[in-house]
């Protein structure tokens, strides 16, 4: 496994690779967990050379977000990547990616404009722009990215798609902790008593997921459900409850008519913010 931090020598191990190579990518803020290593082990599966980058990408953090404190062990990571059998880490610092008077920024509108792009102004351009200049970078064939971040990955496939990138993306599901907890590299933020209060998203998730089951297709009723689990979790503060279609994120209505759904929420558990969904009719 090498260790590259600047583009130059990414760029030139990548062009050195034999062609018919197949070359995948998985990109990470490192802090690695069992979430990030089930998409290097699909990669490993699918391609003939694994690249993992770490980068903790300033742009896509608010001024009052987590940038400063996001956690972080490299040497825990690089051992993990190791185990995994990663070829490439690329891990550059700030000033390789984003060099004093940078300026070119790649912003997707439209389905950014609700969910985490409405909760945090700027996020998305700056995973756009840190992920399109990733694939510049690298190069890959597939691309591997988590349900866990679902707008994430509407985003992402559809700058590919727009901006002609010729990468597969892959998206992964959701690696959990036993108790249902979706993996998170913010888990860490949590003490003992917000460690359990954090089980009110899924269980918000799961109340949902009933429901339609039950056959409820009605957005409000649905959206209902998981505000009021929610609610009997004092501990939490819900930013946002979502039951919204999959590919555009536009809100359920209540006209009952949709066969696949994307229930996805943010909530605060003290100073920590949560993500996690469930997509209803999978399958
Ligand atoms: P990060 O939060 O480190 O996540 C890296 C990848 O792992 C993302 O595709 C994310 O969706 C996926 N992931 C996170 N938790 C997961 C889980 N519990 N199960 C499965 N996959 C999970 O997402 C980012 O970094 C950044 O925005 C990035 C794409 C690297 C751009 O900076």
């Amino acid at each position: 496994m090498q260790l590259i931090s600047t583009i130059a020598e990414m760029r030139a191990l990548r062009s050195s690779a034999a062609n018919g190579k197949m070359v995948g990518l998985v990109p990470t803020m490192g802090y690695l967990h069992a979430g990030h290593i089930s998409h290097v082990e699909r990669a490993r599966a699918a391609d003939d050379l694994v690249a993992v980058s770490i980068f903790v990408n300033p742009t896509q953090f608010g001024p009052s977000e987590d940038f400063s404190r996001y956690p972080h062990d490299m040497e825990s990571d690089l051992k993990l990547l190791e185990q995994a059998g990663v070829d490439w880490v690329f891990a550059p610092d700030a000033e390789e990616m984003y060099p004093q008077g940078y300026t070119t920024y790649v912003d997707v509108l439209g389905v950014t404009a609700v969910l985490e792009g409405a909760a945090r102004l700027g996020h998305f351009r700056g995973v756009a722009t840190v992920v399109a200049k990733l694939f510049n970078i690298v190069q890959p064939h597939h691309a591997y990215f988590g349900q866990k971040d679902a707008q994430q990955a509407v985003v992402i496939r559809k700058m590919v798609r727009e901006l002609n990138f010729p990468v597969e993306i892959v998206v992964g599901e959701t690696v959990r902790a036993a108790d249902g907890l979706a993996m998170s590299s913010r888990n860490i933020y949590l003490g003992t008593h917000e460690r359990k209060a954090a089980l009110v998203l899924h269980k918000s998730l799961e109340a949902v997921g009933e429901l339609w089951d039950r056959g409820e297709r009605r957005g409000s009723a649905l959206r209902e459900a998981m505000s009021r689990t929610l609610a009997a979790e004092p501990l939490a503060r819900p930013d946002y409850v979502s039951v919204a279609n999959p590919q555009t994120l536009l809100e359920l209505d209540d006209s009952g008519d949709a066969h696949q759904a994307l229930a996805s929420l943010a909530v605060r558990i003290g100073d920590t913010r949560l993500i996690d969904n469930f997509v209803l009719g999978e399958g």
